[in-house]
């Protein structure tokens, strides 16, 4: 039996990895210092034996190294996930990416841990000119913290895999969405009709386009390369094969809501410094494993605006 560990195992896509993997009767031990987890996405799992939560911040090493002892694969999800807000505090993707990641590596290889996947991004392209951008096509200038943060990491992540007899699973995911899911312009555009339901204001001009993925889609997709991919630094995009305007998702989401706001833009093509007007992933290479998702961007936000008004204590 696998004894794995999660770190950031009480947010969005960590709590539902956590789920994953207790389901398939791997023990799980899970970290996490809940700066935006909820316990509550744990609440189904904490009484179970095969199951351990450590609440710990992964920047104290001495902490946190002792539970890396006998696991055999770590799956590392912690990290400071907002984007947009980067440069308010230009520091936070440096210590909970890039430190928290370089701690989660030694404590790997103090404890000869020899496999790690990790939850990258399809921001580290920036606005790449190929389109769908696949994974050998090369970083252009950065325009986010964020991104520039989890480049740092995927380099420490193969460099300690080529020194160290390591192996990776990295995975360039496009916005993941589903239950749960507790940050992004579903979130914020839910939030502003709560408070006014006359009026929604998109950043940008409505017409940046993005690719989504439902969590469910993207579990299956981890679980399939693990199974398909085997070279030692396995880098993967995640994302579904089209992409959607942010206009049409307001609209999506207000029928959801039954409403019909007023729409106003703030009305450049970027919605903010470090947002990119174009998203789409090429997607082959987790296709070759036989992968499909399930779940159209459509029905995917659907779900999650379904998911919202069903859990509005997320908002308090
Ligand atoms: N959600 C997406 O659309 C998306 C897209 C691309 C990549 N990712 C990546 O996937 C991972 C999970 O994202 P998410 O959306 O679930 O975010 P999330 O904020 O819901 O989860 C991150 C978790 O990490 C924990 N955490 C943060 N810093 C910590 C620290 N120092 N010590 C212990 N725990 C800490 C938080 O409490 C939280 O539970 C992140 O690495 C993110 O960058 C997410």
């Amino acid at each position: 039996m696998q004894n794995c560990l999660v770190t950031g195992c009480a947010g969005f896509i960590g709590s539902h990895i956590t789920d994953y993997l207790l389901n398939r009767n791997f023990s799980v031990i899970g970290i996490d210092n809940l700066s935006t987890g909820r316990e509550k996405f744990l609440e189904n799992n904490i009484d179970n034996k095969q199951f351990t939560f450590i609440n710990e911040d992964l920047l104290n090493y001495n902490k946190i190294h002792k539970y890396f002892k006998d696991i055999s694969i770590v799956y590392h999800l912690s990290a400071n996930a907002d984007v947009r807000f980067g440069f308010n505090h230009p520091k936070k993707d440096i210590d909970q990416n890039i430190l928290v990641t370089s701690n989660v590596l030694e404590a790997m290889k103090h404890n000869e841990v020899k496999k790690i996947i990790f939850s990258s991004t399809g921001s580290v392209y920036g606005e790449h000119k190929t389109i769908p951008t696949p994974e050998d096509a090369g970083f252009p200038i950065q325009t986010s913290l964020y991104a520039t943060s989890k480049i740092a990491c995927e380099g420490l992540i193969t460099s300690y895999c080529n020194a160290y007899d390591m192996q990776s699973w990295i995975f360039r995911f496009v916005s993941i969405i589903g239950e749960r899911y507790q940050h992004g312009h579903i979130y914020d555009f839910f939030k502003q009709l709560q408070s006014n339901p006359d009026q929604l204001h998109i950043l940008g001009d409505g017409h940046q386009k993005k690719s989504y993925l439902y969590i469910n889609d993207c579990l299956n997709a981890i679980d399939q390369a693990l199974n398909f991919y085997n070279e030692k630094n396995n880098i993967i995009n995640l994302g579904y094969d089209g992409y959607c305007e942010i206009n049409e998702s307001a609209k999506w989401i207000t029928e959801c809501l039954n409403l019909n706001p007023e729409l106003t833009y703030s009305g450049q093509k970027r919605g903010w410094v470090g947002d990119n007007p174009f998203i789409h992933l090429d997607v082959t290479k987790i296709s070759k494993t036989g992968w499909r998702p399930e779940c159209t961007i459509e029905n995917g936000v659907r779900k999650t605006v379904k998911y919202l008004s069903e859990n509005k204590w997320l908002f308090e």
